[in-house]
Order: C-alpha cells, then structure tokens, then sequence
C-alpha cells in the first residue's frame, strides 16, 4: 500500500484591539492572535485543486475561478513560482471563523495555503516570505491592506504593527480575556478602507492629529495590556470606538453591541476590524469575562470569549 503524505497547516485569526483604519495611514495598531484560525490540508496533485465548504471549490481543469476563491488560488500560483515548481496541488480549507467579520478569516486562509503549499513541495518559508506570498491574497480581497492580518496569522501572539517595520511582540505573564460579540453582519473591508480614507480629503488637519493620537494611545495600550491595567485599556478602546463611530465606521447594531457589553459590566469596548458589521470586542473586568459572556448570551447576543494563543502558523505532515 502506497502511503501518502498529508501536509496541514494552521494559522490563527485575530482581533485589533487599538489602530485598526488608522494602520492603513501609519499608525501602530495593537492586534493579537485568537484560538479561532484556518486549517489547511495539501498534497502533491498533477493540477491546482481548492476545496473549501465555505469558499467553493476550483479545479484548473475547469479553468473558471469563483471569485471567492480567486485571492487564494493567486497565492497558491504566487508560492509556486516563488519555490520555482512546475506541479499542482491540491488544497482543502477549512476554517472556524466566519468570513468578512473582522477576525481574519481571510488572512488565515492565505497564510495557511502558502505555509501548506510550499511545505507540499519541501520547501520551508521564512516568516518574511509567507507574509509576502499571502499579501498576493489579501490585495485581491482587501485592495489596500495593511498587512496587520498577515503578520498576526503568521506570527502569532500580540503584536504591535507599523506598516514597513518588523512587528514587535508583546509578553504577556497573564493571559487577558477579552469578549467577541458577532453582529451577524458581513461586511467589505475594502469598502470601509476607502470610505475611513475619504476622511482624510474631507478633514486633513484632524486626521492627521488623529493617527498621531492612534499612534500614542497604541502605545500606551500596549503597556497597560503588559502590565494588566485593564482600566487604562478599557478607556482607550472606548475612545477608539467614539473616534471610529464619528468617522462612520461603526452601525446601529454594533453600537447596541457595545452599550449592552458596557452594561453588563465591561470596562471597555470597541468595534474590532473594519467595521460597517463584524465584530466587537469587549474588556471584562478581572475574572468576570465568564459571568459577562453569559449574560450576554442570555439577551441573545452571539458572544464567546478568546483566548490568545502564542504560536502563529504551525505545519505538520501526517502519514496516511
Ligand atoms: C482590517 O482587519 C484592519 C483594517 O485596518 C485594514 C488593514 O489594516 O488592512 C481596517
């Protein structure tokens, strides 16, 4: 019996906790790794084969692309002539984030794929070049992205992230828990990332004091995340999420995800992400995010908490 080898890899989805928006114009942002991420299987195969039950699936035989696959199958094309191969793959994805919602479904995907793709054809990719090779992906579904997604799914753990720079990690003692409220409404980021960028023709003066005021209260995030002083944190992503709000990004039902987080007794809570749907996230005081999660469940809102794991991509082979 012929065995065959099985590559996966993983890759974790995110949330922004300060910068998002702001990062596309230079300023830090402050993002960690979530226990939610993108699995993908690959294998040596004589075409380019994508499975996927979310995104569709893609045979190039077939030659059409749905759309949804598109940015995926050009990473996969960019991976290949990258490693220098002439063969196929066959590729099946799959994800336990839901798609256009601000977690980095996207993002996880692409890393995952090109991680898989290359080790399918051992080769290993330097952090460096997997954030490359999956930035092909992102420009296609995002246009303008920042890349904070990629570095996130490729790094893992907390990152403060400037467009050009190497992300800087964080370290935390502690984990810190934070509260994800899905509004179950999908939104485009690149739609969002145009509309935020108008702002800058409309009121030049006030976006540029206000990524340098992104930038400082960035900072000042990251330190009071390190050093657990959730009260300092959980006023900053307010602000975050008023300034945010006043430029359009937030929706009725966000701000009601919000005001009920505040409610129940969160210290602080911002939309996460591009906004125009998605997600929020929510800063429970210390040991509360259970009793918060819950209630929140209670009034119906789709709530869970994350755990922030450290490991970015990971890949395995099985043998079957
Ligand atoms: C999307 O997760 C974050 C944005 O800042 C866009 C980007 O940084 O590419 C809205």
């Amino acid at each position: 019996m012929k065995l065959i080898l099985k590559i996966f890899a993983k890759a974790p989805g995110k949330i922004i906790i300060t910068g998002e928006h702001f990062v596309v114009h230079g300023s830090l942002a402050l993002a960690t790794a979530i226990d939610k991420g993108a699995l993908v299987q690959a294998e040596a195969f004589e075409d380019i084969e994508i499975l996927s039950k979310a995104l569709g699936s893609y045979s190039s035989k077939k030659r059409q692309v749905p759309l949804s696959l598109k940015p995926t199958l050009e990473a996969i094309k960019a991976t290949l002539e990258f490693i220098g191969e002439k063969k196929g793959v066959r590729v099946m994805i799959d994800s336990d984030l839901p798609v256009s919602s601000g977690l980095g479904s996207s993002s996880a995907v692409a890393v995952a794929t090109v991680a898989a793709v290359a080790s399918t054809l051992d080769h290993e990719l330097s952090p460096e070049e997997m954030v490359n090779l999956a930035m092909v992906s992102e420009r296609i579904t995002h246009g303008r992205p920042s890349g904070i997604d990629v570095n996130v799914a490729v790094y893992g753990g907390v990152i403060l992230f400037k467009i050009g720079e190497k992300p800087r990690q964080i370290k935390l003692d502690k984990d810190v828990e934070f509260i994800v409220c899905h509004s179950g409404i999908e939104h485009r980021t690149s739609k969002m990332v145009s509309k935020f960028s108008e702002m800058k023709k409309l009121y030049p003066n006030l976006f540029t004091s206000l990524v340098a005021s992104s930038n400082y209260f960035t900072e000042k995030a990251a330190f009071a995340l390190m050093n657990r002083d959730l009260t300092t944190l959980g006023a900053i992503m307010n602000f975050f999420h008023s300034v945010l709000s006043n430029f359009g990004m937030s929706t009725r039902e966000l701000d009601q995800l919000i005001e009920k987080a505040l409610e129940a007794g969160c210290i602080g809570a911002k939309l996460t992400g591009a906004g125009g749907g998605g997600c929020i996230i929510a800063l429970p005081k210390s040991g509360e995010a259970r009793v918060v999660a819950e209630s929140l469940k209670r009034k119906g809102i789709d709530a869970s908490i994350v755990k922030l794991p450290l490991e970015g991509v990971k890949v395995w082979q099985e043998k079957s």
